[in-house]
């Protein structure tokens, strides 16, 4: 059944919210687990359908799964022989099933992926997977939409440069190279902390890997890995997403469970617009209440700079700062969607090329949106909060992929948020 939130208009959102384990590093720690044989345990795992998606993934390759989403946990039993293909269904699904490409590889010495294909968030190529499991001597094309990648002999260390500090590549010749006879040393890489709670996991599981966290990579192959337990690293972006929504809706939010040192570079951007940021025992405190919030420039770039997932929210609280903000995007070239729903909403914003100009609007005016991803959608929600009259926010099932139960947690905040059938006419 298609869903939609209702968003009732003129909250100021005041009280503490949880942030759980990263999407975007459970994914991968599950596609790691597949590089040893026996029990690996994943606790902090959020409540969400990627998770289900991604252990239907490795259930066809042979692995039991047990997720329990209510206690956080994946137990995945790993044997021996495990298959080596991830199918089209699924992975167009879930973009992020590509991340069992490097293990594969590594373990069974072939992996067929399907390619995924165009996602909502502009085209994203595969090329620098495909050039680093080539240096490490892996035989890799695409046939029949499938990235196949083979080595029957093993892979062997390398030195690889990255030509962009690409997540998804450096997750995957990391998690290749892992079993590699010899030292890899790849360069260039992506330095988000989703990549150190990768290498972290792996250092658990036996593998020897220095310099996650900086842009050098060094890997020594060991010959086999052994299972581990391991907590997921708290979600960044999903606590970014309640910083943004304290200065939005000029409220006072403690993010518990929030790390501030992964988002120096958005929590900056808040304070320079005049919100209040503090670290708190339990996480981190944004308060912009009875405060002016002015508008602030952003451009988005690969971490520590500000993050394109959290881009969409910097719209939404500009369309209803003080001033005028330029908003430019770097990672993906179609990632503006937000804007024509936002302009919907009564926001005053020009997409020209890669930049938003926005002009910062007294109050939104309530009117059905559509969301067209996961950050998309929360930021829209978020607008509909500082909208006049009511918002209806289609396309929940987006919303639902990145924050477990977001009205629940919107309401627990003194906001007015109900899901309801989607019942548009005209679909
Ligand atoms: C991950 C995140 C996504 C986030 C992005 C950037 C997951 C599941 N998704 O995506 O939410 O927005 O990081 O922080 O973790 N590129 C190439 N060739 C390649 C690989 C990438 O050209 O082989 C380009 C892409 O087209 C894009 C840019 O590099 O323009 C960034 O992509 P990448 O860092 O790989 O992002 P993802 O890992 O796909």
């Amino acid at each position: 059944m298609r869903e939609r939130f209702r968003v009732v208009g003129g909250a100021n959102l005041v009280g503490e919210v949880a942030v759980v384990g990263a999407k975007n590093s459970a994914l991968k720690l599950m596609a790691v687990a597949l590089l040893a044989v026996g029990r690996t345990t994943l606790t902090n795992v959020p409540a969400i359908a990627d998770v289900t998606i991604m252990a239907e993934l490795l259930r066809r390759l042979g692995v039991g799964v047990d997720y329990d989403a209510a206690a956080g946990t994946v137990i995945l039993d790993v044997p021996e022989r495990i298959g080596h293909r991830a199918d089209y269904e699924l992975v167009r699904a879930l973009r992020a099933s590509i991340s069992v490409l490097g293990p594969l590889v590594a373990r069974v010495g072939e992996a067929d992926v399907a390619v995924p294909g165009g996602d909502a968030i502009g085209s994203r190529g595969l090329d620098l997977h495909a050039a680093g499991l080539e240096a490490l001597g892996a035989e890799v094309h695409v046939t029949h939409g499938y990235l196949v990648a083979t080595a029957p002999n093993g892979l062997h260390g390398a030195e690889i440069r990255l030509d962009f500090p690409s997540v998804g590549a450096t997750e995957n010749i990391l998690t290749a190279s892992v079993l590699a006879r010899g030292t890899t040393t790849i360069d260039n890489v992506a330095k988000e902390p989703e990549i150190v709670d990768i290498a972290e996991m792996l250092g658990s599981m036996g593998a020897k890997v220095e310099g996650a966290g900086t842009s050098r990579i060094t890997v020594s192959g060991v010959d086999s890995l052994s299972p581990c337990e391991h907590s997921v690293v708290p979600d960044r972006i999903a606590a970014g997403t309640w910083a943004f929504a304290a200065a939005t809706t000029r409220g006072d939010i403690e993010i518990v469970g929030g790390v501030a040192d992964h988002l120096r570079a958005p929590l900056g951007a808040l304070e320079r617009a005049g919100c209040h940021v503090e670290t708190t025992d339990r996480g981190f405190r944004v308060s912009a209440k009875g405060r002016t919030v002015r508008a602030f420039d952003v451009a988005t770039l690969p971490y520590p700079g500000f993050p394109t997932d959290l881009q969409p929210f910097a719209l939404t609280c500009n369309a209803v700062a003080e001033g005028s903000a330029m908003i430019t995007e770097n990672l993906f070239e179609a990632r503006f969607r937000t804007v024509q729903e936002l302009a919907r909403l009564g926001a005053d914003a020009q997409v020209d090329g890669h930049h938003v100009m926005i002009h910062g609007v007294p109050i939104l005016s309530g009117a059905p949106v559509e969301s067209s991803d996961i950050r998309s959608g929360a930021a829209l929600v978020l607008a509909g909060l500082v909208a006049e009259g009511d918002t209806l926010v289609s396309g929940v099932h987006h919303i639902d992929r990145g924050y477990p139960r977001f009205e629940e947690a919107l309401r627990s905040l003194g906001a007015d948020v109900t899901r309801e059938p989607d019942d548009a006419p005209f679909e």
